[in-house]
């Protein structure tokens, strides 16, 4: 059985793109069923279109208030029988009623080693500290902002003379392996969350972890 998944969108579209591409495989347990955006001008809303994947433009703006915008949200995705959602540079802050609904389905994935930055400029704020290991994390939404258990990672080490540009190439490129590595492991069911923690179910290491070693 393949796990129907709808990707949220605002913008540029790249994670959108490898997860499609990674459901492109015969063998790979789940398919983009929606592509949903909440801005018409969304690049990869055409990027959706080259894969046949049906899109939906929900615009935030249409609503008068949150709760009736993530109303709007909820039918599509009850009405198109999606079964697992995943943000992909989605730009809207989603309410406790959504995320309480969804628990458990919802995933997102952050350009960075959560629980460090968390929020926006990750990649300039990994330069400024210094830090040596930088990445990418995909987490269950929970209603705290960055803040839901944790699913996988994949550490980027920095390099001398790394920039904010170099460097969020580098995250990027690791976002697009770790994104269908993750959506794989949970599709398969090979994931629980129990007391807000994720664990493997067939052993006690972390699900997934991914060292990119390019040096
Ligand atoms: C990615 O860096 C992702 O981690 C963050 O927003 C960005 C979206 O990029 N949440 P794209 O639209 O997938 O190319």
């Amino acid at each position: 059985m393949s796990l129907p998944v709808a990707v949220l969108i605002s913008g540029r579209g790249s994670n959108m793109q490898a997860l499609l591409k990674a459901c492109e495989k015969p063998a790979f347990p789940a398919h983009i069923a929606l592509v949903i955006s909440n801005n018409h001008d969304a690049h990869g809303l055409d990027i959706a279109k080259q894969y046949n994947v049906e899109t939906e433009i929900i615009s935030h703006k249409s609503y008068n208030s949150r709760a009736a915008f993530e109303t709007a949200l909820n039918q599509c995705l009850t009405a198109n029988g999606v079964k697992m959602v995943c943000l992909a540079g989605f730009m809207r802050l989603l309410g406790n009623d959504f995320v309480k609904n969804w628990y458990g389905r919802l995933v997102n994935i952050h350009p960075s080693l959560l629980p460090s930055f968390k929020g926006l400029d990750t990649h300039a704020r990994a330069l400024k500290n210094g830090v040596k290991l930088h990445g990418c994390t995909v987490h269950f939404v929970s209603p705290e902002i960055d803040e839901g258990p944790i699913i996988g990672q994949a550490a980027v080490p920095l390099r001398y003379g790394d920039d904010e540009a170099t460097l969020a190439a580098r995250v990027l490129e690791a976002e697009h392996q770790l994104y269908p590595a993750c959506l794989e492991s949970l599709a398969l069911g090979q994931i629980a969350l129990k007391n807000d923690r994720v664990f493997s179910k067939f052993s006690n290491a972390s699900p997934l972890k991914i060292l990119l070693n390019r040096e």
